[in-house]
């Protein structure tokens, strides 16, 4: 990836996990939204690139965004033209209680490379790189689960499916509980467990059920970066929705299952950054006159970072958090 593009990538997330971290276990999560949301516009505004939001989180929960189809960057000519992914806060809900798991992510691709739809549901199967190719999201939950611990020489029952708790994944949970699985159930953060299929000692093999489509591409760029797998496809709750997903994506059917390389169709990177600490990452962590942040980079060519940067607090007031030296 273009190295403009992952300087950006970084510096956009650092600044939308600090600008949030004053809005930790305050219980606003609208605030903390906001907060991230506003420090990655002006970052991305500030960019020597000619960004393009494509998909972003924010319309379903009618919370603070960055526009499908918001322009971003200084745009000059010769600058990198990139289809860009947003969810300036992964986890609104944990961020607000200071429970694990806050990140701030992006995702960056070429132009017209990535999933271009609307801020709707998706549903989603995610597996590690040693499960790729095992699993189908059109196959009954209980043969993905036959077909996964055949590839991964295990017994079903030692399969863990994460799965987001939500009274719409009843039939799912019963499903893989009645094929003698495991479920781990989460509050929230789809994305996180998608990776957490390929970190082996997570002890997540398999994430199934719906949530947000762009958290479904963010997930997607990730897992492609790692040689993982993930299928997905768009939920449409009425006529309107599928109407505008059919306008952004002319002589596709938006109905048709979606393998990884519909969501991300050539190289991307994938960036995020801990607001609060997880099994992924440490959140954000104030020392003395220092900022320290921790963030992921991955990717498809095959690169993976993890950077751990402190920054230097410039104006020691209430707005201190928002006053770092991020400039180009
Ligand atoms: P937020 O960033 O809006 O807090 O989303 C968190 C999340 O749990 C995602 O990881 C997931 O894809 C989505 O919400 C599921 O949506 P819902 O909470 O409506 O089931």
């Amino acid at each position: 990836m273009n190295p403009i593009v992952t300087h950006e990538a970084l510096k956009t997330c650092q600044a939308a996990a600090i600008a949030t971290a004053q809005w930790i276990g305050k219980g606003d999560q609208a605030a903390a939204d906001q907060a991230a949301v506003t420090a990655m516009r002006n970052c991305l505004a500030q960019s020597p690139m000619q960004g393009r939001v494509v998909i972003g989180e924010g319309e379903r929960d009618e919370a603070p965004m960055l526009f499908i189809g918001e322009k971003l960057g200084k745009g000059q000519q010769d600058t990198p033209a990139v289809d860009i992914a947003v969810d300036p806060l992964e986890g609104t809900g944990l961020c607000a209680k200071a429970a694990p798991g806050a990140l701030a992510m992006l995702a960056m691709a070429p132009r017209n490379s990535l999933l271009h739809a609307p801020d709707i549901y998706m549903d989603k199967i995610a597996v590690g790189p040693a499960a790729k190719g095992a699993v189908d999201l059109e196959r009954p939950v209980a043969d993905n689960l036959a077909s996964l611990a055949k590839q991964l020489h295990r017994g079903i029952d030692t399969l863990t499916v994460c799965v987001l708790d939500r009274p719409r994944h009843q039939e799912i949970i019963q499903e893989v509980r009645q094929a003698g699985a495991r479920v781990q159930l989460i509050a929230d953060g789809d994305v996180a467990a998608s990776i957490s299929t390929c970190i082996p000692n997570a002890d997540v093999h398999m994430v199934l059920g719906s949530g947000g489509a762009p958290e479904g591409v963010l997930a997607a760029c990730a897992l492609k970066s790692l040689q993982a797998d993930m299928q997905g496809r768009l939920l449409f709750a009425n006529d309107e929705q599928l109407q505008r997903c059919q306008s952004m994506m002319p002589g596709k059917d938006p109905k048709r299952k979606l393998n990884l390389d519909d969501l991300v169709q050539q190289e991307a990177l994938f960036a995020t950054t801990g607001v609060t600490s997880g099994n992924l990452l440490p959140g954000i962590k104030q020392q003395g006159d220092n900022i320290t942040t921790y963030t992921l980079l991955l990717s498809t060519q095959g690169q993976a970072q993890w950077v751990c940067e402190q920054h230097p607090i410039l104006d020691k007031t209430a707005t201190a958090w928002l006053t770092l030296p991020f400039t180009n």
